[in-house]
């Protein structure tokens, strides 16, 4: 995966404190990446995975004067929740990264001065309109007939300042052979297109400063301004490892190899960054991965409208590992999506309580039924069919997580699943214990069918470790078998291969997501 020795970096977007706490569209990037950093460790990566809070700008300022708080005490506050909510989920981080920390702080005016220090900035005026709410200058031909922000539904303010601009214009060229070429991975395609229709339409300068903002990090060569806040938070993607204080650090990680953001911020992810790090003398990140929104009950989330999912709240009721797989298996990969509450409640009952969770308990009741303790791979006809599928779904599975596309990755993996419970249908063991003499299973046969079933439950929770690490780790210590999330290279294969180990049947039977 990495261009270089054995790292991998990934990032979330840092998200706006002016939010108390995390919603299911933060939680959308923020598990993607989990998941595909869980996955790098597993194939024995050295992983750094950061996420965190982006806490200067107008818009935080304004939420923190609104709520009667001084900025640092409101961020520290709101950066805290973000924090915990993610813990909650079980996201497994490397580093929370927080904007005003003195690090980033350090890092991003050291990123900016480089700029300057290679000609791309020069001073101007800005006249136009400004949205608080995107933190972005807007163009009149962006906003609704009314004048307003499709997006915020407020009218943006009229700015007239001296600024520092940025000379964006400069790399449009560049920017369209590197992703054209695919140097720079924007997935999924459709919004490759999009971006790259972007820089066709042509690209303008922008300014990189605010002059009537105290609340942001000072320009290095000229503190009467700050800078514009989503240049210092594109720069944390370099403080997180260490830029401007910890260059061993860096270059060990740079360039980022997955950078995971929603699409109503690809603009500035594809097309500033890349810029913007050249402009530094730095180079840009291999692949963009670009998710889509969820609707809920066919509705944009948002407040007004009620139907706002805090994930936490479904971690509560599902589980952490059934929240994250619940929302894991709606990601929206190449267009919206669309979640019910009724619906989710029927897949955490049918795919995980009663699919996953039931198959596993049925095959140790019927383990325990026939008097194994323990079991050897029999290798007969059955479990060899069972690993010829297991191969198969395995090798759809890493493709779609390749593709990164999770969605499809687990409904590959679940494949395994339906598998088994055609299996024991035709094999029906439980016969052999009612003793009905109408239907004789062979001794050998009720083994293997009960090793081969837990052998496929064992299978599903290897493939599916990334998403539910809890439910993967609880099968393998009822199987007594060692399980660790961070796995030397080539460990990961052998846990992969069907009836590698003897299995030991749980003397308890094991209730996943009751
Ligand atoms: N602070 C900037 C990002 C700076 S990164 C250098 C920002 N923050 S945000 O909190 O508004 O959103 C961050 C991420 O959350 C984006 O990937 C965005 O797509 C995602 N979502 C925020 N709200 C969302 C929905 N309602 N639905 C889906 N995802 C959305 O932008």
């Amino acid at each position: 995966m990495s261009r270089h020795n054995n790292t991998f970096l990934i990032s979330t977007p840092i998200y706006y404190v002016n939010a108390p706490r995390v919603h299911l569209g933060h939680a959308l990037s923020t598990l993607v990446a989990d998941v595909l950093a869980r996955r790098a460790r597993l194939h024995g990566q050295n992983v750094h995975f950061s996420t965190g809070t982006d806490e200067h700008g107008a818009k935080v300022a304004r939420a923190a004067k609104e709520s009667d708080k001084n900025p640092q005490q409101f961020v520290d506050e709101n950066a805290a929740n973000f924090q915990e909510s993610f813990d909650n989920l079980n996201i497994s981080y490397d580093h929370f990264v927080r904007t005003t920390a003195e690090s980033h702080k350090t890092g991003a005016q050291k990123f900016l001065q480089a700029i300057y220090d290679n000609g791309y900035v020069y001073k101007d005026t800005y006249k136009g309109l400004y949205c608080e709410g995107c933190e972005a200058f807007v163009k009149e031909n962006e906003l609704t007939e009314d004048g307003l922000c499709p997006l915020h539904k407020t009218e943006p303010e009229k700015l007239e300042e001296e600024n520092w601009f940025f000379k964006l214009s400069a790399f449009a060229n560049k920017l369209e052979q590197e992703i054209g070429e695919d140097r720079i991975n924007i997935t999924p395609e459709n919004k490759k297109r999009e971006v790259l229709q972007n820089i066709q339409e042509g690209l303008e300068d922008f300014s990189i400063s605010r002059a009537e903002l105290e609340w942001g990090i000072p320009i290095p060569w000229d503190q009467g301004q700050v800078t514009y806040v989503w240049v210092e938070a594109l720069s944390n993607y370099l403080t997180t490892i260490g830029y401007g204080t910890n260059p061993d650090t860096f270059d060990n990680f740079w360039p980022t190899d997955i950078n995971v953001l929603g699409k109503d911020i690809a603009r500035f992810h594809c097309i500033y960054w890349p810029a913007l790090l050249w402009a530094a003398g730095l180079e840009a990140p291999e692949t963009f991965l670009v998710h889509s929104f969820l609707n809920v009950e066919g509705h944009k989330m948002s407040k007004s409208l009620g139907n706002v999912i805090y994930p936490e709240d479904w971690a509560k009721k599902y589980s952490t590992d059934g929240a994250r797989f619940l929302i894991a298996s709606e990601l929206p990969h190449d267009r919206d999506g669309n979640i019910s509450r009724e619906d989710m409640a029927d897949k955490y009952n049918g795919t995980l309580k009663g699919g996953l969770g039931n198959l596993f308990s049925r095959m140790i009741v019927l383990g325990q039924k026939a008097g194994l303790a323990e079991i050897k791979n029999p290798n007969g006809a059955i479990a060899q069919d069972a690993q010829t599928k297991t191969q198969e779904v395995q090798k759809q599975a890493e493709k779609a997580y390749e593709q990164l596309d999770i969605k499809r990755a687990l409904e590959t993996t679940w494949q395994l699943i339906h598998y088994a419970d055609k299996l024991l249908d035709e094999q029906k063991p439980w016969k052999v214990f009612k003793q009905d003499t109408s239907y004789k299973i062979q001794d050998t046969n009720l083994e293997e069918t009960i090793f081969t079933g837990l052998e496929l439950v064992r299978q599903v929770a290897v493939l599916a470790a990334p998403v539910i690490p809890e439910t993967t780790r609880a099968i393998h210590e009822a199987l007594k078998i060692e399980w660790t999330e961070t796995l030397p290279e080539g460990k990961f294969k052998e846990l992969k291969q069907f009836g590698a180990f003897e299995l030991k049947v749980p003397e308890k039977n094991v209730h996943l997501f009751s």
